[in-house]
C-alpha cells in the first residue's frame, strides 16, 4: 500500500510518501520521499509557535512540499489537458473549492497546481488531525480531504501523538529507507515532545492507555522556555543541548527533581523551570560558563526524572518492548540515558528510539500509523470516518 502523508499539527509543513506492507504485528516500511519544511525561524522572532501564522504558512507550503515530494519519490508527471471530461471536472472543481472554502490562500495555490499533474500512483492519504493548533491542523486536514477527492483515494486521520508512538517501527540504526520491525507487547511508549510528557501502556496494537502525564509543562516546553531564561533563540532544545555538551564540568548549581519519588506516574516540570528562573535573577549576570552548566544541570535533572519514572511504568506493567518517541528524544543525552537504562538494568526489554530524523515532527510517522490504521479497519471490515475534524486536544487511546 503507497501512502501520502501530511502534518501540520504545529510549525513543520511535512509530506512523505512512503510503501507499506506485511501484516499489523510485522509490518515494513520503505520511504520514498519525506519533506519537511519548517517556520521555526518565522516563529523564533515571537519566541513561540504563533497558530494563525503557522496556519499562513502552510497553506502558502503545502503544494510546493508536495511538488517535492512527489517529485523525490519518481511520482510527478505533468499532464496537457485534464484526464477528466469537462462537466465531471467542474462538478469535482466545485467539491473541492466547497472543501477549501475556508481556505482562500490554498484553494488558489490548489487550483493552480493539481489540475497541471495526472493523478499520482498512490493508494491512500494520510493525515493528522489532532492534537494540536486547530487552525494549523485544519489546513492540513481541507487540502488531504481536498486531494481524496479529486484523486478518488480515501482518506485516513491520524492522532499526532500514535505517529510518535510508531515512528519507532523505523528505529535508530537503520537507514530509514526500508525496514521490518517486530514490536512485542505489552509495550510501554514515552512520548516526549513539545506539548506532551505521557507514559503509554500499548497491551494490543492500535490500543492505548495514558497511564501517566505531566501535571504541567511538557518536556520540550521546558526545554524551550529555559532556553529563552538563558537569552537562546527558538525552539530551544536543541540549543539547551549544545551548550549541555560544552559543559567544563562545574558542579556549582544543583536544580530539583520534581515528583521522582511520587508513588504515581506523573511528571512534573514548572517547578524545575522555576528554579532554574530564580537560579538566573540569583546570578544576575549570566557568562557563557555558567549558561553551560545551567543548561547541563536542567538536563540532568530532566534526564534522572525521565529515567526513574520510566523504569518504574516498565515493572509495574512487565512490558517487553520500550518505546521512547517525540521530538526531545533527538537529544543526544537522553537517547543515551535509555540505552544505558536497558543495556544495564533491564536487558531483557527490547528498546526502540525512532530514527534520528524521525523524533521531530514529520508526515513518515503519519504515513506509519496511517498503514496501521489501515490494516485495523481491513481486519475490522470498517472505512476511515469520513467526516472527521480537526482535534486540538485530540486524547491518544
Ligand atoms: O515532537 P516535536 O517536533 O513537536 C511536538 O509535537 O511538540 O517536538 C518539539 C520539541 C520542542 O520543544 C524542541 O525544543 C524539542 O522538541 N527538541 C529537543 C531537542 N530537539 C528538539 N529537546 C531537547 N533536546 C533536543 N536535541
Ligand atoms: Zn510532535
Amino acid at each position: 500500500m503507497r501512502i501520502l502523508s501530511i502534518e501540520t499539527s504545529c510549525d513543520e509543513t511535512a509530506i512523505s510518501i512512503v510503501d507499506a506492507s506485511g501484516n499489523i504485528k510485522s509490518p515494513s516500511f520503505k520511504v520514498l520521499s519525506a519533506v519537511v519544511h519548517s517556520q521555526a525561524d518565522l516563529h523564533a522572532k515571537w519566541q513561540g509557535v504563533v497558530p494563525n501564522l503557522a496556519k499562513r504558512e502552510h497553506a502558502k507550503n503545502l503544494v510546493p512540499v508536495l511538488e517535492q515530494a512527489l517529485k523525490e519519490a519518481g511520482l510527478l508527471k505533468k499532464t496537457i489537458s485534464q484526464p477528466k471530461g469537462k462537466k465531471q471536472g467542474e462538478k469535482l472543481d466545485i467539491k473541492v473549492k466547497k472543501i477549501l472554502e475556508r481556505e482562500h490562500d490554498l484553494s488558489e495555490i490548489f487550483f493552480g497546481f493539481i489540475p497541471t499533474i495526472e493523478v499520482p500512483e498512490i493508494d491512500a492519504i494520510a493525515v493528522t488531525h489532532g492534537p494540536g493548533l486547530e487552525p494549523a491542523l485544519w489546513t492540513g486536514i481541507s487540502f488531504a480531504k481536498a486531494l481524496g477527492v479529486y484523486w478518488d483515494k480515501e482518506v485516513i486521520p491520524v492522532n499526532h501523538m500514535e505517529g510518535h508512538t510508531l515512528s519507532a517501527l523505523l528505529p535508530e540504526g537503520t537507514a530509514s529507507i526500508e525496514t521490518k520491525t517486530e514490536l512485542p507487547l505489552p509495550a510501554l511508549a514515552l512520548l516526549i515532545s513539545g506539548g506532551h510528557t505521557e507514559l503509554v501502556l500499548i497491551k494490543d496494537l492500535l490500543h492505548y492507555k495514558v497511564v501517566g502525564a505531566t501535571r504541567d509543562d511538557a518536556v520540550g516546553e521546558a526545554f524551550d522556555k529555559v532556553a529563552r531564561m538563558l537569552g537562546l533563540p527558538y525552539p530551544g532544545g536543541p540549543q539547551i543541548s549544545k551548550m549541555a555538551e560544552a559543559h567544563s564540568g562545574t558542579k556549582n548549581i544543583k536544580f530539583p527533581r520534581p515528583m521522582i519519588n511520587s508513588s504515581d506516574l506523573d511528571f512534573s516540570f514548572s517547578g524545575l523551570k522555576t528554579s532554574v528562573l530564580y537560579k538566573t535573577r540569583e546570578l544576575g549576570n549570566l557568562t557563557e560558563d555558567i549558561k553551560k552548566e545551567i543548561a547541563h544541570e536542567f538536563e540532568e535533572a530532566v534526564v534522572e526524572v525521565l529515567v526513574t519514572k520510566t523504569k518504574k511504568a516498565i515493572e509495574k506493567f512487565k512490558v517487553k518492548t520500550l518505546i521512547v518517541g517525540g521530538g526531545v528524544i533527538s537529544n543526544r543525552k537522553i537517547r543515551l540515558a535509555f540505552q544505558k537504562l536497558i543495556e544495564d538494568e533491564l536487558p531483557d526489554i527490547k528498546l526502540l528510539i525512532p530514527h534520528q530524523s524521525l523524533c521531530t515532527d514529520n508526515a513518515t510517522m503519519i504515513a506509519i500509523a496511517g498503514y496501521m490504521r489501515a490494516l485495523g479497519h481491513k481486519t475490522r471490515k470498517t472505512k476511515p470516518k469520513k467526516n472527521f475534524k480537526a482535534e486540538g486536544n485530540l486524547i491518544l487511546r
